[in-house]
């Protein structure tokens, strides 16, 4: 994918990851160097990126200020950079976050039943379809935490594809949280993948097709995924993971040191080496 001389829409971003079979990544913040990090890593590649706030994320950060810098960031270095609402579970909180400008809300119902997931889904997109912002939808849980995990990952059962199907046709979602094996978090032994279903879907009914759990995943697997019509990759840990690491080194280093700026810095540049490292991939796959 070129880099955007026009700005574009999130949607129209998305068509052209589809077609070139290339992924934008989603990766997720609460703090601002690793905005930072991430805002510098597309304008470095010349590539958009989603930035994603959790609700704990937004929470701490703030929704108003998540995308009122993202926006800033977007306009000053011309960096087509979004901002998604991930595995909200509230309709008031996803309001305000479509109220305050985010471009797309993620409303993970998975945990309802089916009819209920589907109601509260539609309460979701005919909302946000009148600002013009993008909706996420997800049946079938995708397990897990953004967190490094000793644990080997439980066996599970995957959504039939006819069920995911008729979940899109009824609620109208743009998008889709796919249950492809993948888990939340870095763990033990990672899932087995299974990219075969991305194709199934995609020969039912359209939709852009998202990869959630993206950290610690074989680059083979998800280099498939992308290939079979992924648009979106979602990664949390491995940002949270650099992040961390970087500053326990920092203050390891120097146990006086107190300035913030001075231990962070590591932080935001990990921060920017891991989304460049994901993007590489991520548009790996691609035509162009
Ligand atoms: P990871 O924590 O595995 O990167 O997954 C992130 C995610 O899917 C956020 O929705």
């Amino acid at each position: 994918m070129t880099f955007l001389k026009k700005k574009k829409s999130l949607k129209e971003v998305l068509e052209k990851a589809g077609k070139e079979r290339t992924a934008l990544g989603q990766f997720n913040f609460s703090t601002l160097e690793q905005l930072h990090g991430i805002a510098l890593a597309s304008e470095k590649a010349r590539f958009p990126v989603i930035c994603g706030t959790s609700q704990g994320e937004a929470d701490f950060f703030g929704v108003e200020e998540a995308s009122l810098l993202v926006k800033n960031l977007r306009q000053k270095k011309g960096v087509p950079l979004f901002l998604n609402f991930d595995h909200g579970k509230d309709f008031d909180q996803l309001k305000k976050a479509i109220d305050v400008g985010y471009d797309m809300v993620h409303f993970d119902g998975s945990q309802l039943p089916f009819e209920k997931n589907i109601e509260n889904t539609r309460q979701v997109v005919n909302y946000a379809k009148k600002k013009g912002v993008l909706v996420e939808g997800e049946v079938g849980s995708i397990g897990g935490k953004s967190v490094v995990s000793r644990e080997e990952v439980r066996e599970f059962t995957l959504t039939s594809i006819d069920k995911i199907a008729k979940f899109i046709r009824e609620t109208g979602v743009d998008c889709i949280a796919l249950d492809i094996g993948s888990v939340h978090g870095i763990h033990k032994k990672m899932p087995r993948i299974y990219p075969e279903r991305v194709s199934q879907l995609l020969e039912n009914i359209f939709c852009f097709v998202v990869l959630h759990g993206g950290s610690g995943l074989e680059d083979k697997d998800v280099k498939e995924v992308i290939a079979k019509g992924v648009v979106k990759v979602n990664i949390n840990t491995e940002i949270r993971y650099a992040w961390k690491e970087a500053l326990a080194k920092e203050m390891q280093n120097d146990p006086q040191e107190i300035v913030p700026y001075k231990l962070l810095s590591s932080s935001r540049a990990a921060v920017c080496e891991k989304v460049a490292e994901k993007i590489n991939l991520f548009r790996s796959t691609g035509s162009r």
